[in-house]
């Protein structure tokens, strides 16, 4: 048991301005999709994601804020001593998960209704934004990452691990071949998506980044990335710009 405190479940369930997709076929998907998340990721979490998880994750701090929970994988690699813990997540299937896996748990976080181009946060309140293979799915990685600039306070930190496009042309264009199928599949997973440059060009700065491999996953989402980019102070930076 690391802590006493976290015997002590919070788990508490609001919504945040988020569109409700229709219901159908898409629904029945998502239900399924989220019911084989933790089983599709099971090997490469043991094989090297898990590690992955842990170790960028030991350096979050202060009020921290996930985008894209999905089913929770990340909570048990959360450090003690958080001022607070928001765990967002926009899919009910996912959200249910989340909540459940929360429960059952004896960590203390808030699971909030919330999309990532939308932050229910004010400017310059966070102190650390975490996305795991989330921006690869957001309809609006630029919107996201703007997003994520505006709610981190000066000099905090998104902590990212995110799979994207191949440097290796010949990889890089399966991935735009099967770049429909693999979105269809994965509900909106963009298989080719460029993030690191994304993250460049919205003003974070980036300041550690490894790749990796994505291991027991198809070869179109091997190529990873994991790493810290940082909200420069922006009058700071004005003002030596002079
Ligand atoms: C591949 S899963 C990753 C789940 C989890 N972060 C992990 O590391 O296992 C992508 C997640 O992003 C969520 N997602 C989709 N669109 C999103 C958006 N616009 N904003 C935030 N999350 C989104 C999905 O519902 C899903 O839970």
């Amino acid at each position: 048991m690391r802590d006493d405190r976290r015997r002590h479940i919070v788990a508490v369930v609001e919504r945040v301005g988020v569109q409700t997709r229709a219901t159908g076929d898409s629904d029945l998907w998502a239900r399924v999709f989220a019911l084989l998340y933790d089983p599709f990721l099971w090997a490469g979490e043991r094989l090297n994601t898990g590690a992955l998880r842990a170790a960028l994750l030991s350096d979050a701090s202060g009020c921290t804020v996930e985008l894209g929970s999905g089913t929770g994988l990340n909570l048990r690699h959360y450090p003690e001593g958080l001022d607070e813990l928001i765990l967002t997540e926009p899919e009910p299937a996912m959200r249910a998960r989340l909540a459940r896996r929360l429960d059952r748990s004896r960590y203390r976080a808030r699971v909030l209704e919330a999309s990532a181009e939308q932050l229910p946060f004010a400017d310059e309140t966070v102190d650390t934004v975490v996305s795991t293979l989330v921006l690869c799915t957001v309809d609006a990685p630029d919107l996201a990452l703007c997003e994520i600039r505006r709610v981190l306070r000066p000099g905090g930190r998104l902590l990212f691990i995110e799979h994207v496009r191949s440097e290796s042309p010949r990889l890089a264009r399966w991935q735009d071949r099967l770049a429909g199928p693999w979105r269809r599949f994965a509900e909106g997973c963009r298989c080719n998506r460029a993030t690191v440059e994304l993250i460049r060009a919205c003003g974070l700065e980036l300041v550690a980044v490894r790749q990796g491999s994505w291991r027991a996953m198809p070869p179109i989402v091997r190529p990873l990335i994991t790493g810290v980019a940082i909200n420069r102070d922006r009058r700071e930076m004005r003002s030596v710009d002079g």
